[in-house]
């Protein structure tokens, strides 16, 4: 018989909005009854190994992957790509009929949104894109979470990005188009977002603001976002540091967004450059919120992509 298609989760371009809250529901529900240290009473994925294939480094992604797996009573399987016969040439399609054949999931990092697509469009078992070079879905749904937890619903509010625009911006981008919000972005006229995005934003009904001025972009706005000058893959990281110091988020920078507003940056920092330590370490920083909510957001995406209710957890 025709398998179904797996629920994989690639994009948030590719996914509506109430979806994308219901995965935040469950993953809110399954956070309400985790207390660390204590083991969870409800163990949704036993017997369930998911796979998680890095083709390059991580933290928050491999560990809160690992722990989430672990606490909803699923295994994991580490996997480097240098280690894999993918280093070797086998082909993305081959490993994805293959990874299937052993387990019910894979997250996935790799740099060519391609090659995660290529994964998914071959895996018979769910896919999650762990970071490519073009999106960062799981982080943006920690985020959301976290700007939620902190200051109500999202929708209509507005969040400013300053710096380089890279993947976690265009997740940025997706996700004011599915959560209903406004985004002011400043970046220098040589970093913009690529027409493409721009072209997705205005398709899909996001209010998105182009400036290549810091101070305009942040003016009183809810949150203010920023990350690394060189995200993985980069190059020229001279010509970025020059063209990206004007776009520092420092105390004075803040100042202008609301007073309430809070700083966002989805780690890892490079303190002195994207932001002071003033800011990052200061009272309207939340970044370890975000990097917690890691955990809680992919718990929800994994009981999504399984196929779990948010009624199994709000039962007990
Ligand atoms: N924010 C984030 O994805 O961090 P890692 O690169 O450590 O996974
Ligand atoms: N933009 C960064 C995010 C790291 C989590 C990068 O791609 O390197």
């Amino acid at each position: 018989p025709p398998r179904t298609k797996p629920r994989h989760f690639t994009d948030l371009a590719v996914m509506d909005g109430a979806e994308l809250r219901r995965i935040l529901a469950l993953g809110a529900a399954i956070k309400a009854k985790r207390r660390k240290g204590t083991p969870s009473v409800v163990k949704p994925l036993a017997g369930k190994t998911l796979a998680m294939v890095f083709d390059k480094p991580s933290t928050r992604t491999r560990v809160s992957f690992d722990v989430g797996m672990r606490e909803l009573g699923g295994e994991t399987l580490m996997l480097t790509g240098t280690e894999m016969q993918l280093g070797r040439g086998e082909t993305i399609a081959d490993t994805a009929r293959v990874l299937s054949r052993y387990v019910d999931a894979i997250m996935i990092r790799i740099l060519e949104q391609e090659a995660m697509q290529e994964l998914a469009d071959n895996a018979e078992v769910p896919v999650i894109n762990g970071l490519t070079k073009d999106t960062h879905p799981c982080q943006i749904m920690a985020d959301v979470m976290t700007f939620e937890e902190h200051r109500g619903s999202i929708a209509g509010a507005t969040v400013a990005w300053t710096g380089d625009s890279n993947n976690v911006l265009t997740s940025w981008i997706h996700a004011a188009a599915r959560f209903d919000f406004t985004i002011n972005v400043a970046t220098p006229a040589e970093l913009a977002p690529p027409a493409e995005i721009v072209a997705w934003a205005s398709a899909n009904g996001a209010r998105l603001n182009l400036t290549t001025d810091p101070r305009a972009a942040v003016s009183g706005v809810q949150a203010v976002v920023t990350d690394c000058w060189v995200s993985m893959g980069d190059e020229d990281e001279g010509r970025r540091h020059n063209l990206l110091k004007p776009y520092q988020v420092d105390t004075d920078l803040m100042a202008l967004a609301d007073k309430d507003a809070l700083f966002m940056h989805c780690l890892p920092a490079h303190r002195g450059e994207e932001v002071t330590d003033a800011v990052i370490d200061g009272p309207h920083s939340v970044v370890f919120d975000e990097a917690e909510n890691r955990l809680h957001a992919q718990k929800g995406v994994l009981a999504w992509c399984f196929g779990l209710e948010a009624g199994l957890w709000e039962a007990v």
